[in-house]
């Protein structure tokens, strides 16, 4: 039987290995539900089997009945044939009810597994250290955690049960044919080696374009999700043709893969059913001619023909399983991709305490993996407490610094401390949430106000969350949008000006209990009055912490204590500032005069 290996050449036994051996955990305290799902299908198969016999008692004991044979059991004809339909009546009602059980069964473990599964990519995918995410592209991710992932299931039980289903259906038919005509069973059966040499050819083509298809399907999907982000460019450009042409040529080449199966799939039917025919054609002509020799009874050769009719039915399955498998280890291996870089180490090293705030860079080098060198030997303390302005032209690493402070970048090689310890010794999350951060770009949910707010520390109660606001100038914003703090933003707070956007990671910012301050250019995009407000907001949310606020320009609004420029990756200069002034002013007056410039204005 050469066909069974070459229909499953697609499934690369270590990626099956591996999906088990990774996905495990999904299956937990799913025993049960497995075994009831092998243990159904089995019981399904035997009722299967069982299927032609009535029809040969009621030939053989009721309509051609052999002089001086008694009906079947002992039973009187008429007994017989109420017997057999009740037989017929109860093996359906069986199978029925099994299969819609085993169905039930399957889809309950099939449910379940998906979306452990699906947590467990998506937990990994965050987890995965900073640099991944610079190469990698949102849709193919995308379609690797909600595509890839459902057929995962496959490879796990789902076509195991089928296999194993189909599997046994086809020996007992065979096996049965067999017991009760040997010679007859050969006949039937003369065309299995050509029609597995062509299943396993089929299959294998099959699984190779469905490969090609899934590659085109993360393309297609990065390149929509791209444009869809970038809606504004495309439209300023008015290249809404051309995105879109690139699009469908993507989708094209995966629609031709997708034809090209259903090609395949159509031949393999055209195949099983002319071999099929051929062997029955045989039984049919042989056994017919034995039954008028009298070797044969008409029952029994109904029931032969029976089986022989439906001997290929489980193979071809037992071969589209095959394939599906190929499919879902080709999809599991995407998945498996992704699943076996290694994320960053959460859970090492000992809990972060309450900082006092002292930063230290001895010699701090970040190579970046294109080879890019952005920081080149950084060396620079700064005392808790103290208000840091880093300055610089375009690409002097102040962003890189800021992600080699947050532990986003590991340094290639350096020391960064904080209260005179080396911050790798601490473990990660705890250390993060000794952290605020305001990124260089606009990065928000496309949810309520209070909730990109929480986002900084999600226990705050409602009274901390308005303080934030109030901190960062974000109140007036929030009660000129109508739901105010209930407000739904656009998705990446498409919905804000950029400055509004700029005050409301402020307020994300100022909520959490954060020991150092690390906000990238938050006076970028902000008129003078709103730079010199949002200046006085960070005074306000940085007293008593460390912070470091990269901004270009005059940094007055800001008072710092220190000023350090950085030109190509290195120090500059580190200035120290004495104080304009100690005292900040209040919150609400700012707030008040925020507002009155905008009904003025
Ligand atoms: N993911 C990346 N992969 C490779 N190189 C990068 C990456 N991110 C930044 N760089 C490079 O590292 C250098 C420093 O970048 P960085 O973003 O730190 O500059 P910056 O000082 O923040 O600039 P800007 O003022 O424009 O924000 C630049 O030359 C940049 O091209
Ligand atoms: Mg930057």
């Amino acid at each position: 039987m050469t066909w069974v290996p070459q229909s499953f050449r697609g499934v690369s036994l270590g990626t099956v290995r591996e999906t088990f051996r990774t996905f495990r955990p999904a299956l937990r305290g799913q025993s049960l539900g497995l075994a009831s799902s092998f243990l159904l299908t089995l019981l399904v198969t035997g009722l299967e089997l069982l299927r032609p016999w009535p029809i040969k008692f009621i030939f053989d004991r009721v309509l051609i009945p052999q002089t001086g044979q008694p009906g079947a059991f002992g039973l009187s004809p008429q007994g017989t044939l109420v017997a057999a339909a009740g037989a017929t009546l109860l093996i359906s009602v069986l199978l029925g009810t099994l299969v819609q059980r085993s169905t039930i069964v399957a889809a309950q473990v099939g449910r379940k597994a998906t979306v452990r599964i699906r947590r467990q990519v998506f937990e990994h995918l965050h987890k995965l250290a900073f640099p991944f995410h610079h190469t990698s592209r949102t849709g193919d991710l995308l379609v690797r955690l909600m595509g890839d992932v459902n057929m995962i299931r496959d490879a796990l039980f789902a076509s195991w049960v089928n296999i194993v289903g189909r599997g046994t259906l086809f020996l007992g038919t065979a096996v049965i044919m067999f017991l009760l005509e040997p010679w007859l069973a050969l006949l039937a059966l003369y065309p299995l080696p050509l029609l597995g040499l062509e299943l396993g050819r089929s299959s294998r083509k099959l699984s190779e374009v469905a490969r090609k298809q899934r590659r085109r399907e993360g393309d297609a999907a990065s390149f929509a999700a791209e444009s869809l982000r970038q809606i504004r460019v495309v439209k300023a450009y008015a290249a809404e043709d051309r995105a879109t042409r690139m699009f469908s040529k993507d989708s094209r080449s995966g629609e031709r893969a997708g034809v090209q199966a259903a090609r395949i799939t159509a031949h393999m039917e055209r195949m099983t059913e002319i071999l099929t025919g051929a062997g029955l054609a045989m039984v049919l002509f042989v056994g017919a001619s034995w039954t008028v020799s009298g070797r044969l009874t008409a029952g029994e050769l109904l029931v032969f023909v029976s089986y022989a009719r439906s001997l290929y039915k489980p193979l071809r399955k037992v071969s589209n399983e095959g394939t599906r498998l190929s499919k879902a280890t080709a999809c599991a291996g995407r998945v498996l991709e992704v699943l076996r870089m290694s994320p960053e180490s959460f859970g090492v090293g000992r809990p972060a305490p309450e900082f006092r705030g002292a930063l230290a860079l001895e010699d701090v080098h970040y190579r970046y993996a294109d080879g890019n060198e952005a920081l080149r030997g950084i060396t620079v303390a700064f005392e808790p407490g103290d208000l840091v302005v880093v300055s610089g032209p375009n690409g002097s690493g102040k962003s890189t610094l800021l992600s080699v402070l947050l532990r986003l970048l590991v340094p290639t090689s350096g020391r960064v401390l904080l209260d005179d310890e080396p911050i790798d010794g601490f473990e990660l999350e705890s250390y993060r949430n000794r952290f605020a951060y305001v990124p260089q770009d606009t990065q928000l949910f496309g949810a309520t106000i209070r909730e990109n707010i929480l986002y900084g520390r999600p226990d705050a109660a409602e009274a901390e969350i308005r303080a934030a606001a109030r901190a960062a100038l974000f109140d007036g914003v929030a009660a000129r949008l109508p739901g105010g703090y209930d407000a739904v933003l656009g998705e990446d707070g498409a919905t804000l000006s950029g400055g509004e956007a700029r005050r409301l990671m402020l307020a994300r910012a100022a909520l959490r209990h954060a020991r150092v301050l690390l906000l990238d250019e938050p006076l970028s995009g902000l008129d003078p009055e709103a730079r010199r407000l949002v200046g006085l907001a960070i005074r306000r949310i940085a007293a008593g912490r460390t912070t470091i606020v990269v901004s270009h320009g005059p940094a007055s609004e800001l008072d710092p204590d220190l000023i350090l420029r950085m030109a190509e990756g290195r120090v500059r200069s580190v200035e120290a500032v004495s104080r304009a002034t100690d005292d900040i002013p209040e919150a609400p007056q700012t707030v008040i005069r925020l507002d009155q410039r905008r009904v003025s204005s």
